[in-house]
């Protein structure tokens, strides 16, 4: 017989285990309080051991009183026979799987759908969330705050801005890692050790988005670092010369772009 759990993570992996990780260190709730389920069972099993959780039977979520589901999309379609269950509460992080399929499949308005990304796995992830009216009365996004928040901020969002926070801000990893990439060329280019020049593009990125947060607009800090006739001006005109601008903003728009097809796929 299962105790009755306050959270089940269905799906371990990646993100599933760093919430689990973040939401036990923030004592967002208490290890014996969740239950954990995935496909293979010797790996739930040790970790069920190793974070004092209960590794729940595959399929079986009696006694649960909220779902986090991180199932890869694809799977959800499959899983939804058993992962609807009376009087529970979901939140979902699956990519593209709207509000209304979850409701659709779930046979319940108590849906609350989240964004995150890998950053979690550090306490960094920016989480958007967004619920129809009745999640909100029971709780649930309440505690998909709290979640979220024990792996980085959160965001209360439209579900109509998700697919730009995703071609923005759940891809941005990417766009920034062919920035730091490129950076470290440039100085391989000028005579740097590659090491040393790809800790130092990670650091700028790292160092400037804290610059950035504490000003009002992007600007500012650019022209605090552009002496007149001084080096950055000279590099900011090579940006500024190949369309830069331009180029970032179709990447998100075709990113953008790219979640709404993928989206319509999960319908
Ligand atoms: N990773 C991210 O940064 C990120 C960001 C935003 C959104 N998401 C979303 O989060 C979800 C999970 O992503 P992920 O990166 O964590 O994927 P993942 O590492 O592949 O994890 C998926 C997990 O689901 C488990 N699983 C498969 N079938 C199952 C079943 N029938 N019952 C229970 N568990 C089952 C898998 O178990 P096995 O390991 O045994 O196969 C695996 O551990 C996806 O929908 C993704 O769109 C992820």
């Amino acid at each position: 017989m299962l105790k009755r759990m306050k959270l089940a993570i269905v799906g371990v992996g990646k993100l599933g285990l760093a919430l689990l990780e973040g939401v036990i260190r923030q004592e967002v709730l208490a290890p014996q309080e969740i239950g954990i389920m995935g496909r293979t069972q010797s790996k739930v099993q040790a970790i069920a051991e190793r974070t004092g959780t209960q590794a729940l039977p595959p399929g079986d979520l009696q006694g649960a009183e909220r779902v986090l589901i991180c199932l890869k999309p694809q799977m959800f379609q499959d899983a939804a026979a058993w992962l609807a269950q009376p009087d529970t509460g979901y939140i979902s992080t699956m990519a593209g799987v709207k509000l209304s399929t979850l409701s659709r499949h779930l046979h319940t308005e108590r849906v609350v759908r989240a964004m995150p990304n890998l950053a979690a796995t550090l306490g960094l992830s920016q989480t958007a969330i967004a619920s129809p009216q009745q999640a909100e009365s029971g709780g649930d996004v309440s505690m998909a705050r709290q979640l979220f928040a024990a792996v980085g901020q959160t965001y209360d969002l439209p579900e109509s801005l998700f697919d730009v926070f995703t071609g923005m801000s759940a891809s941005g990893p990417g766009y920034a890692a062919i920035i730091a990439e490129s950076l470290a060329d440039g100085a391989v280019r000028m005579g740097m050790p590659r090491a040393l020049a790809q800790e130092l593009a990670a650091r700028v990125l790292l160092s400037s988005g804290q610059l950035l947060l504490q000003r009002e607009h992007p600007g500012l800090l650019k022209d605090e670092v552009s002496s007149p006739g001084g080096t950055t001006i000279a590099g900011l005109e090579v940006l500024e010369t190949s369309g830069i601008r331009g180029i970032m903003m179709s990447t998100v728009v075709a990113a953008t772009q790219r979640s709404q097809e993928l989206g319509r796929l999960q319908e």
